[in-house]
């Protein structure tokens, strides 16, 4: 059955705005994606999506809240998704305003204009595991106390506080999703996984083109890492944007954990994605490189999604094996690609 619904997606060229704008189109949603003006392409992830007859892309920015407060006015959707964000946390340490400006002022400009000219659009809000520091609960739940130890998180509890505002003072459905790590193919090259992935494509690539295994430092470059003790809880970015529609689904608006339940070192992401996709040992190419520590950084995430399996029947669909395979496939094929 097809819904009639439409929505403004912020942040719709980054992978989750790109997977969650996949998923509202099949649904039958007219979509709206804002974009950043750019005098490079930064549409990759949506070229498949840029003809659709109900996709359409919208130049503005969350910071400029004349910006959205026409957009929003003009458009009144019936749900916003704001997934922009600065969304890399070693990065918030040396941008600490431009993270601020947009994780926390970008929010409040978009509910404040729903607020004042669209009260009954839905809204959801991307918070993030990281506002629960380094905790002592085992396991985060959506009523753990919330220690954030870096601008970017710190930036995204004023938004997470923002949506309960919102929702207990002026009745906004407004929800936070407060998601944990997620990864796909589509990830930013900068993330840990991303960077790990690529770099396996690239030695699978090395060794299909030449007898033997490579040599770190004569016929590849070693891959630079920071701290690889700590721990995430990493699922598929398909799976959360699935989450965060059941959200604005929900007849009241809520708060909800989603992650896997699973937590992994990033030395075992390593290990996995090294040995399983390449049979090579990860020690043999991986230098360790202080410039990628954090001022702050966290040991060890992972979710209690009771809540969210519980009220919105939510769970993960892809292992995490999978999902590594699947990035190296991924960046594989790409290489492959480029060889001819
Ligand atoms: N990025 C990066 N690059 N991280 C590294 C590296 C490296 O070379 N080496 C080790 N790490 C460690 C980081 O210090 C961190 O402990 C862990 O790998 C994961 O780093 P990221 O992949 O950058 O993700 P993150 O956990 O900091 O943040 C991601 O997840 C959050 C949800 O928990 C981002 O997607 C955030 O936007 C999101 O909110």
């Amino acid at each position: 059955m097809k819904i009639n619904k439409t929505a403004l997606i912020t942040g719709t060229t980054g992978q989750d705005g790109s997977y969650l704008s996949e998923l509202l189109l099949e649904k039958g949603y007219k979509v709206y994606g804002l974009i950043r003006r750019s005098s490079v392409n930064t549409t990759e992830r949506i070229t498949h999506l840029i003809n659709k007859s109900n996709f359409e892309l919208i130049e503005g920015d969350i910071t400029d809240s004349a910006c959205i407060y026409e957009l929003i006015s003009g458009i009144k959707p019936n749900e916003v998704y704001n997934l922009a964000a600065m969304s890399h946390v070693g990065t918030s340490f040396k941008q600490p305003v431009v993270s601020c400006t947009v994780n926390a002022i970008g929010p409040l400009n978009i509910l404040e204009a729903i607020r004042q000219t669209s009260p009954k659009t839905k809204f959801y809000q991307a918070s993030t595991s990281e506002l629960f520091g380094n905790t002592d609960v085992v396991s985060q739940s959506e009523i753990t106390p919330m220690k954030p130890n870096s601008p970017y998180a710190i930036s995204k509890l004023y938004a997470h506080q923002l949506v309960n505002l919102y929702r207990n003072a002026y009745n906004v459905f407004a929800c936070a999703g407060i998601l944990f790590n997620h990864e796909s193919p589509r990830r930013g090259e900068n993330f840990v996984t991303k960077k790990i992935t690529k770099y396996v494509a690239m030695l699978l690539n090395w060794m299909d083109l030449n007898d033997g295994f490579p040599t770190k430092g004569v016929d590849v470059p070693p891959l630079f890492l920071g701290n690889i003790g700590t721990k995430r809880d990493w699922s598929h970015a398909k799976d959360m944007v699935y989450g965060m529609w059941l959200m604005l689904q929900y007849n009241k608006p809520d708060d909800y954990v989603l992650g896997s339940g699973k937590t992994h070192s990033v030395e075992n992401f390593l290990d996995i994605a090294f040995a399983g996709s390449a049979g090579l040992d990860y020690k043999d190419y991986v230098v360790i490189d202080k410039k990628f520590y954090r001022p702050m950084d966290i040991n060890l995430l992972c979710a209690d999604s009771s809540k969210a399996k519980r009220v919105l029947g939510w769970k993960p669909t892809i292992h995490f094996t999978d999902m590594i395979d699947c990035m190296v496939q991924d960046d594989y094929e790409k290489l492959i690609k480029c060889r001819d």
